[in-house]
């Protein structure tokens, strides 16, 4: 939205917010956030009988976030002992917790199982034995899930965020010792109840044939378990993925189409097989919180070198974003205080890290610069807050949430007391 020059998220002055709650600043709109929720309940949740979404909180956790999707009635994904803690602190029902991961430490099986959580989905042979011995101590069951691999060829995304291929950490192999080793000694096992199967194959996915690729071979899984073992799948879990447009040049999803082909087809293989359909589950963390996200930082250095390009320094940088270092990820930007004004001049943003790479976009189409301006880069609200660091010792930004017009702190901004508070002096 445009208004005197300035541009405003989720009805607010992103310039006031700037100089209210210094930079840089993450700032996320509740309003985006309930609308991605709401077009998934009318496309997906009250469309189908026996489905449930689940938010992968690893895109972005926060107490107040986890608040939100247990208030508009979705599940959760966690995958780490800190995303579970802090979902139970939010006051998550824990029935409604899936706990992913490929190296699942003792500890944090243990809190899953002490928390009653909905499901742990199992990675590994070692998880699986693991898992057993503490549900033996504690003198417990618990429903499972097994993640597989589904060992695609060809997923169109970048290789860091791909996890469906073959050569991957993520899940077993669908192989003979699945069949024959691991899925008898689940069934057999009193300790645990196996609900179903999970895979996930990617990320920033944009391409339906890659879902329903996935979705043939582990559905002639789920027919030889039946016809080997008279097993009925209660639970599918599809994974994320759902790609968002980090980029004016690219065509956002259209998120009806493809749960409405994935289900079809879904559908279809269960019916012609004579077989009910499990529930499905889905589990987006990008779609729903990406676009909801813009990250505002104030210029410091311009510096330009002649015939080359000019570089625009701003106050964060890698530390606050590491995707398009990480793996060259594409942002769009725009100058706050300049919003309405033409787009003359092409920079280079850079981050103030000790590091080359700690560019934030490059060669990007803006308004003259000058130090001081504050510049918003959009759709950083996933996987920016979640993988901040503190490198260089830089502090983690606040994260303020908008709606309507009216804003409030949802994350403190670090303070360099927190920099050094678990430091112990000689
Ligand atoms: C198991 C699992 N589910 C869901 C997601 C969410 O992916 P996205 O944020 O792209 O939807 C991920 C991302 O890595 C994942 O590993």
């Amino acid at each position: 939205m445009k208004s005197n020059n300035h541009y405003f998220f989720g009805g607010v002055d992103t310039v006031e917010l700037a100089k209210k709650h210094e930079t840089p600043l993450y700032v996320l709109s509740e309003d985006i956030i309930l609308e991605n929720i709401n077009t998934l309940k009318k496309c997906f949740i009250d469309k189908y009988d026996n489905v449930k979404v689940l938010y992968a909180s690893k895109a972005f956790l926060s107490v107040a976030m986890a608040q939100i999707i247990g208030r508009e009635g979705l599940g959760i994904d966690v995958v780490s002992g800190g995303e579970l803690f802090t979902v139970m602190k939010a006051g998550f029902n824990p029935k409604e917790i899936f706990f992913h991961g490929n190296n699942k430490t003792q500890k944090e099986l243990e809190m899953a199982i002490d928390y009653d959580i909905g499901q742990i989905v199992v990675d590994n042979l070692y998880e699986l034995e693991l898992l057993i011995e503490i549900l033996k101590k504690e003198n417990k069951t618990q429903d499972v899930l097994l993640r597989l691999s589904p060992g695609l060829t060809n997923i169109d995304t970048h290789e860091y965020i791909i996890t469906g291929q073959r050569d991957t950490k993520f899940g077993f192999q669908i192989d003979e010792s699945l069949k024959n080793d691991i899925i008898p000694r689940i069934l057999s096992e009193d300790r645990l109840d196996l609900k179903g199967f999970h895979y996930h194959i990617g990320s920033q996915l944009f391409d339906n044939e890659t879902y329903l690729n996935a979705f043939k071979l582990i559905f002639d899984l789920i027919e030889w378990t039946k016809n080997n073992y008279n097993y009925s799948t209660e639970i599918l879990n599809i994974g994320g993925g759902f790609g968002i447009p980090y980029h004016e040049d690219i065509q956002p999803l259209d998120i009806e189409k493809i749960l409405s082909e994935i289900m079809d087809t879904i559908e279809k293989e269960f019916k012609q097989a004579n077989m009910t359909r499990p529930q499905v589950i889905i589990e987006p963390g990008r779609w729903i919180i990406g676009p909801a996200g813009i990250t505002i930082y104030k210029i410091g250095a311009v510096k330009s070198i002649e015939g080359i390009r000019t570089y625009a320094a701003v106050d964060g940088g890698m530390s606050d974003n590491i995707r398009p270092s990480l793996y060259n990820a594409l942002y769009s930007a725009d100058i706050a205080n300049k919003y309405n004004q033409e787009k003359t001049h092409i920079y280079t943003i850079a981050g103030k890290a000790c590091e080359s790479g700690d560019i934030l976009v490059k060669d990007i189409n803006l308004p003259e610069i000058e130090t001081g301006d504050y510049l918003i880069v959009h759709t950083t609200g996933a996987y920016n807050f979640s993988m901040a660091s503190n490198y260089n010792r830089m502090l983690i930004p606040a994260v303020v949430l908008v709606s309507k017009g009216k804003e409030r702190v949802i994350v403190k901004r670090q303070t360099y007391e927190d920099i050094i508070g678990r430091d112990i002096s000689l």
